[in-house]
């Protein structure tokens, strides 16, 4: 196969309320089940970011929507047909729990486009609908599809109630006009007008190529099982995306903040040095890799710094090329008008405060801030763990209101 057609395009973030069928749909679109934790298995919920690539075929003798399937063949038609390959994508999978919000928007900071998933079979919207709705518009993803999810188990008559609240909570906001599919994520109906909504809606953005390369680093693993001698052992994989540019086999890196080393009650973050030994995209090995996908990165690092998700946050590119790490960030900050997100309803947002605690997400990284700064439209924020960071670069952050994190604005960086 030709390497183009192995690296994945476009990042389509699966968003939506608990349970309403987000991993069942990307297992839909991908043959791929993301839940891969015990915990998550156990409780039957998506706590990290899982991500899985999918292909979008579509067969040269049917009519559209028919002609679009998830896999090389079509179901409907005679033999001897052949599906081109249109796209393949990469769907990042959000937990939909409430108190994993950071997480989803951390997710949502490495996506092109948006499925908000819906289920037919609950009132909508439900807290979490409304609150990654949000958080899409916070982070400035404005390509989306929603999917209307477990029709199986609704009326024809509920089915269309459920969309008439759907298009009425859609109704005035940047997203009214949004395509709603209807789809059983459980029985694989409807994927087909599914796939062809998200060729029609979700566009590949174009791609900076030219500059060098940067990451979010997503996931990081010790790949290494228990009990491997020591000279077996591989080195450190980190997972993410790339912002900008292109990383090829060999190349040396650097990732900061880095490693966090604890001595007493100070931590300190090590930037680390390295080289990109192996670059995969799923199953497949790449020689290189360009904005689009997720992609593993194998690397020469200790895997000890890299296991257990220590990376995530911090961002990789190479050596000296990196933007600064900060301890304090100064945002030109937008407050939501509305706290949104718990059951009984909504409320009206406080100001700020100087001296409040608020969760920030800067790309993949999630830290605590403390705003020591406050004016209009302006806060500087304290961050509790550094974070690289540009002038330009959009930050959500959430404050803590009836016991929970929940998602109050958006910041622009102005250091
Ligand atoms: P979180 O990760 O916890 O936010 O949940 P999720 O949105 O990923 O939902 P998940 O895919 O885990 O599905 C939740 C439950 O709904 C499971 O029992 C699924 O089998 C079921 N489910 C998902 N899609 C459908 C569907 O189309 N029809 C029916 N009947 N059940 C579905
Ligand atoms: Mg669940
Ligand atoms: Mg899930």
């Amino acid at each position: 196969m030709e390497e183009r057609e192995v690296q994945p395009e476009v990042n389509i973030g699966v968003v939506g309320h608990v349970d309403h069928g987000k991993t069942t749909l990307v297992q839909a679109l991908t043959g791929v089940w993301t839940a891969r934790h015990s915990e998550e298995l156990k409780r039957g919920m998506t706590i990290k970011l899982g991500y899985a690539d999918g292909d979008i075929y579509k067969c040269t003798n049917c009519p559209e929507p028919d002609a679009y399937s998830p896999e090389p063949k079509c179901p409907r038609c005679p033999k001897g047909s052949e599906p081109v390959l249109q796209r393949r994508v990469s769907y990042v999978d959000a937990p939909g729990h409430e108190v994993l919000m950071a997480t989803m928007l951390s997710g949502s900071s490495l996506v092109d486009g948006a499925l908000l998933v819906i289920a037919a079979n609950e009132p909508c919207p439900q807290p979490q609908t409304k609150e990654h709705f949000m958080a899409l518009d916070i982070i400035g993803i404005r390509k989306l599809v929603v999917v209307q999810n477990k029709i199986d188990v609704v009326s024809k008559d509920q089915a269309m109630k459920n969309y008439q609240q759907i298009r009425k909570f859609l109704e005035g906001t940047w997203a009214e006009d949004a395509v709603v599919v209807p789809v059983s994520a459980l029985h694989k109906a409807n994927i087909d007008a599914l796939l062809e909504a998200i060729q029609e809606e979700i566009p590949t953005p174009p791609r900076d190529l030219d500059s060098p390369p940067l990451m979010w680093i997503a996931r990081s693993f010790d790949v290494n099982r228990p009990g491997t001698p020591p000279e077996k052992l591989v080195g450190g994989v980190v997972g993410g995306s790339l912002m900008r540019g292109k990383l090829r086999v060999g190349d040396k890196i650097e990732i900061r903040p880095g490693y966090a080393v604890r001595s007493g009650n100070k931590v300190e973050y090590v930037p680390l040095e390295s080289e990109v030994v192996s670059l995969r995209f799923g199953n497949v090995e790449v020689e290189e890799a360009k904005p689009g996908g997720l992609v593993a990165v194998g690397t020469r690092l200790d895997p000890s710094v890299t296991k257990a998700d220590a990376l995530v946050g911090s961002v990789l590119g190479r050596p000296g090329e990196l933007p600064p790490v900060y301890d304090q960030l100064t945002l030109e900050y937008h407050l939501l008008d509305r706290v949104v997100g718990f059951r009984g309803g909504e409320m009206k947002m406080a100001p700020l405060r100087r001296g409040e605690v608020l969760m920030m997400t800067i790309g993949t990284n999630i830290t605590i801030g403390m705003v020591v700064d406050l004016k209009k439209d302006e806060m500087t924020v304290k961050l509790q763990r550094p974070a690289v960071a540009w002038k330009g670069a959009r930050v959500a952050f959430s404050r803590r209101i009836q016991g929970r994190w929940r998602l109050a604005g958006w910041g622009v960086v102005k250091n």
